[in-house]
């Protein structure tokens, strides 16, 4: 039941506030002075609204609402002044109330008045919370992706540099803070699924058979379950069933082409097969960054979204002209700078992700 402090000298009209307001469903402390609600104030912690009279002897209705958001700046304050005294309202907005309600005035009046400023503050505080909230969320999320390539000894970090890459992909592609949001978590998650697959699998340095490969393949569709009942990452879950699909519909595991993948899936899919391969699996060394780039280029269009590539290029420097740059070997090092890979100059084996 929220709480809420009555203000006014006024005998009638405070009864007048408590009855409607209890048969509202308030609980409701009553203060005849603007110092007794002072002295209320204090020391009630469990206040959820003030309604106060603006003129009152001795401590005004204003000076009840400053030290109301002294104590509580979230506290939602509201005025009553007579009906004439528009001014005086202002005045009380500007000192911090969230809304007056004009003498004389119906019950109904209050309690919409009081509703109201009851819903925003809920949004206030659930904002708050949730701003709190997030960067714990993702830190937790991220210590989970660790916790699961700790199987993997070949993926140590994989998560985290995913979620670097990704997060500038997304910036670079001017994603609004949700979408990021998203991409960020889906990034980390991505393999989440492999929590269903044989570590002897995960650790496995020659070929897969093609039923080892099978199951493999099925980590996605793992991972989205495993999603599955948080309504709210609907977006996370996309990018975690849908981040082996390839721009030519040849990927898994429904074949999608094109637009129809999901956009954060895309750019996991990108910053994937270029962490894999610039850091090597136990299937595929590392390859060179000239060649690591070269394969985006030869896979955009194919594999990969051509813009995404292109967005994820131009964050490591490579714009336009990307087999010169990958013939000059001093832009090769800055771009190895950038993407935080060894210049490693092994030349193996296609690494692929899995
Ligand atoms: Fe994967
Ligand atoms: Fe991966």
């Amino acid at each position: 039941m929220p709480r809420v402090l009555v203000v006014d000298d006024d005998l009638l009209i405070r009864r007048f506030l408590h009855d409607a307001l209890e048969v509202g469903g308030y609980d409701v402390v009553s203060a005849a002075s603007g110092a007794e609600a002072a002295t209320i104030l204090e020391r009630d912690g469990r206040l959820d609204l003030v309604i106060t009279d603006y003129s009152m002897p001795g401590v005004t209705g204003i000076e009840v609402i400053r030290c109301a958001q002294n104590i509580d700046p979230t506290l939602p304050c509201i005025i009553v002044t007579a009906f004439h005294d528009l001014d005086l309202a202002m005045r009380g907005m500007q000192a911090g109330a969230v809304g007056f309600i004009p003498k004389p005035f119906k019950s109904d009046h209050l309690l919409t008045v009081a509703g109201r400023a009851l819903e925003r503050r809920q949004m206030s505080l659930e904002t708050t919370r949730l701003s709190l909230l997030l960067p714990m969320l993702e830190r937790f999320t991220m210590l989970l992706a660790n916790t699961l390539e700790s199987k993997d000894c070949a993926t140590q970090r994989h998560a985290e540099r995913l979620v670097e890459h990704a997060e500038t992909v997304a910036r670079a592609l001017d994603l609004d803070d949700d979408t990021r949001f998203s991409v960020r978590v889906g990034a980390c998650l991505h393999d989440i699924g492999k929590v269903g697959v044989p570590e002897e699998l995960l650790r496995k340095a020659g070929r897969l058979t093609p039923a080892e490969r099978e199951m493999m393949q099925l980590h996605p569709e793992i991972g989205a379950a495993i999603l599955e009942d948080i309504d709210t990452w609907e977006d996370v879950r996309l990018i975690v069933r849908h981040h082996h699909e390839h721009w030519n519909g040849g990927g898994y595991p429904l074949g999608l082409a094109g637009e129809s993948i999901p956009l954060g899936a895309r750019i996991v899919s990108v910053v994937d097969a270029f962490d894999v391969m610039t850091q090597g699996r136990p299937y595929a060394a590392a390859r060179p960054l000239g060649s690591v780039v070269e394969e985006l280029v030869r896979e955009r269009g194919e594999q990969f979204d051509p813009d995404v590539v292109d967005a994820f290029l131009s964050t490591l420097g490579v714009n336009g002209q990307y087999h010169e740059v990958v013939d000059a070997s001093s832009e090769l090092d800055l771009i190895a700078r950038r993407a935080g890979v060894p210049r490693n100059s092994l030349d193996t084996v296609a690494g692929i992700a899995r």
